[in-house]
């Protein structure tokens, strides 16, 4: 394994320069520091048109040989996952390379032996506990697709998305904690396994000592099945442009869109971005505080630091249990040296009392990352001088789970930092701003800002949308032709630094989980008292963005404070609690243009208390809605 890091500005200029001039080389040499099972043949084809990338062409390789089997060596015994549980007082585990390589080899062979081939699609909904990590690089092994899907979503959010890419397995654990909480989530498992034909098999891994409900012929026991695997497995060859993974992503319509990752270039990209943007060196310990479900912890809890030879933390709770003192305790306790979360919990974190981070000695730590939403200049200060001390280099990293790694951040220690910038774009990485027209804004010296687009490939984009290429070329590729759209809005200063100013799409950043507006007002229309909805988001002081629905009742009902809350029961379990509306204000109608589109700019505007200038009203179809909506505005 060959250390990929950049170490001085000038390299990275350097860098960055040979990755546009000729990108094809600059990605062949990070490649070439891989284990292939066979060289590729043709480094990069592509086409933004039709679209269409593909990158290593012919190249054949397994990236758990690259995560595992080549640290064997060196690297043995050197500690890949530290876990640490929800319950201070239950032992952290620690698992060396050489242990993951045998238990993810044993696993894997638990999957053949219940009928998982190459190809096939397996759903992930498990904890943060090491046997998540377990399961998807032991799905990497045979050549088999992980699906993971966020523990915390709902049954019918998991039916959808095992229904959408007819995953053949489940993979589940009987219960989790969650702070003071304990959640079944078999019992959500089993409601949504009533609608997913394609399932043939679940396997069960016991977190807790309950007894579960268990179909016969169909569940199983982790434990069990272990048992009665071989130890060995070696590693499908697997070809660059196989499907690695489906990770499921809001969309600006109801449905969530199976973004899909291939083996070759997700690893070359998440691996170089790790290494760069992270700067680890021999020993440090490295932790992400993102939930593995998200594409944060699949690109940097396990890919890219597991293919780095580094250690990473797996954390089971949450940062309020058993007080908010438990980020820092954590550090301090497993001297972290690399912390990596988002800026919502930066915030909810720094409204609580200081003393809760003065307790503990951080000063391991070298490097705060931040990801997932826009850092606000005081939160960004805040992580900075209380937990970095000012002397932590703070990455504020841009991307998405359509990019699979980051594309936009410093380099820790290398290339400067800005508070709320999340600055230069890494190498390889060829951002634009367009303008209204669909433009491309030039490079001048003027800060400019516009909608942020890239106009080359990258090795780690996402391929396409699992079973709906059209969608992916509409979404993508055809607001700006012959360059990928991001959703973004950015700013761009003199000195090329960007700062992400936010979605400028129907898509809503809660909590950093990227939410889609249509699939909340979907749930909303789905109560019977309902004729219609609208969702949009405004600005909260720790979420960063909240959600305001707008909702029109059948005449005959009246308004509740019990219909507020079955609006948002229903909302919590079709898409999941985390997009259950703040406010919802019952409306008689909704501002709407005389094709019949809601005028959601209206509405969010009104939500945001942005009413100053809402802008023409008068070609709307129904003005007057506009001043009975303002006037029964809740505040
Ligand atoms: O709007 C941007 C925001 O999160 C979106 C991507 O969300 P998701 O696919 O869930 O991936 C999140 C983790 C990579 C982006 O379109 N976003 C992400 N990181 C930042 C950000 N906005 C501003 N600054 C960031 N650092």
């Amino acid at each position: 394994m060959e250390n990929l890091q950049l170490r001085t500005f000038a390299d990275y200029k350097k860098a960055y320069k040979k990755s546009t001039k000729d990108p094809e080389a600059f990605w062949e040499g990070i490649a070439d520091t891989f284990t292939w099972q066979k060289k590729w043949d043709k480094t990069l084809e592509w086409d933004f048109e039709k679209p269409e990338v593909k990158w290593f062409q012919g190249g054949k390789l397994n990236i758990t040989e690259n995560c595992l089997d080549r640290h064997l060596e060196k690297l043995g015994n050197k500690t890949a996952i530290i876990w640490e549980p929800n319950d201070p007082d239950e032992e952290s585990r620690y698992i060396s390379y050489r242990q993951l390589f045998v238990k993810v080899s044993r696993f894997a062979n638990v999957l053949k032996n219940n009928g998982i081939k190459k190809g096939d699609r397996v759903c992930l909904y498990m904890p943060m506990i090491p046997e998540l990590a377990i399961a998807m690089l032991a799905c990497a092994r045979i050549g088999a697709v992980h699906s993971i899907v966020f523990a915390g979503f709902s049954s019918a959010a998991i039916a959808r998305r095992i229904n959408d890419s007819e995953c053949k397995m489940l993979i589940t654990a009987n219960e989790v904690y969650r702070g003071a909480k304990k959640v079944n989530l078999k019992e959500i498992c089993d409601k949504a396994l009533e609608e997913t034909p394609s399932i043939e098999s679940v396997i069960v891994y016991r977190r807790t000592v309950e007894p579960t409900a268990m179909k016969d012929g169909r569940d199983k026991f982790w434990f069990d099945e272990l048992q009665k695997a071989e130890k060995d497995c070696p590693a499908e060859e697997m070809d660059a442009e196989d499907m690695l993974f489906i990770l499921y992503t809001s969309g600006s319509t109801g449905k969530p869109k199976g973004m899909v990752h291939t083996v070759g270039g997700y690893m070359v990209g998440t691996t170089y971005t790790f290494q760069n943007v992270f700067q680890l060196e021999k020993d440090d310990v490295y932790w992400c505080t993102a939930d593995i479900g998200w594409i944060t912890g699949h690109s940097y809890i396990i890919y890219g630091p597991l293919a780095s030879g580094a250690t990473t933390v797996m954390f089971e709770g949450v940062p309020s249990y058993p007080d908010y003192g438990r980020f820092w305790e954590i550090c301090e306790k497993l001297k972290v040296t690399h912390f990596y979360t988002a800026p919502t919990a930066i915030r909810s974190l720094a409204k609580q009392p200081l003393k809760f981070v003065e307790r503990h000695d951080l000063s391991s730590l070298k490097v705060l990352g931040s990801v997932g939403e826009p850092i606000n200049e005081e939160a960004w200060h805040w992580y900075n001088d209380n937990i970095g001390k000012g002397n932590c280099p703070v990455v504020d990293t841009w991307w998405q789970t359509e990019t699979g790694g980051i594309m936009i951040s410093p380099l820790a220690g290398i290339t400067p930092t800005r508070p709320t910038f999340a600055t230069l774009p890494l190498p390889g990485v060829q951002p634009v701003l367009m303008d209204e027209q669909g433009e491309e804004i030039p490079h001048t010296n003027e800060p400019v800002e516009g909608r942020l687009a890239i106009k080359f490939p990258w090795p780690s984009i996402a391929r396409t949308i699992y079973g709906d290429h059209d969608r992916y070329k509409e979404v993508y590729f055809s607001t700006f032709k012959g360059k990928y759209f991001t959703g973004d809005g950015a700013y761009r200063d003199a000195s090329g630094n960007y700062r992400i100013t936010g979605r400028v799409d129907d898509i809503v950043i809660v909590s950093g989980h990227n939410l889609g507006t249509a699939a909340i007002e979907n749930a909303i229309d789905e109560h019977e008292a309902v004729v219609e909805s609208a969702v949009v988001g405004y600005p909260h002081e720790v979420k960063g963005n909240a959600l305001y629905a707008y909702v029109i009742l059948y005449n005959d009902i009246e308004p509740s404070e019990e219909l507020i809350k079955e609006i948002r029961e229903i909302v919590a379990n079709t898409v999941g609690p985390i997009a259950k509306p703040e406010k919802i204000q019952f409306v008689s109608g909704l501002p709407k243009t005389r094709s019949g589109k809601i005028m959601r700019r209206i509405l969010r505007k009104i939500a945001s208390k942005d009413t100053e200038n809402l802008g023409d009203t008068s070609t709307l179809l129904n003005p007057e809605i506009v001043d009975e909506i303002m006037a029964d505005f809740k505040a």
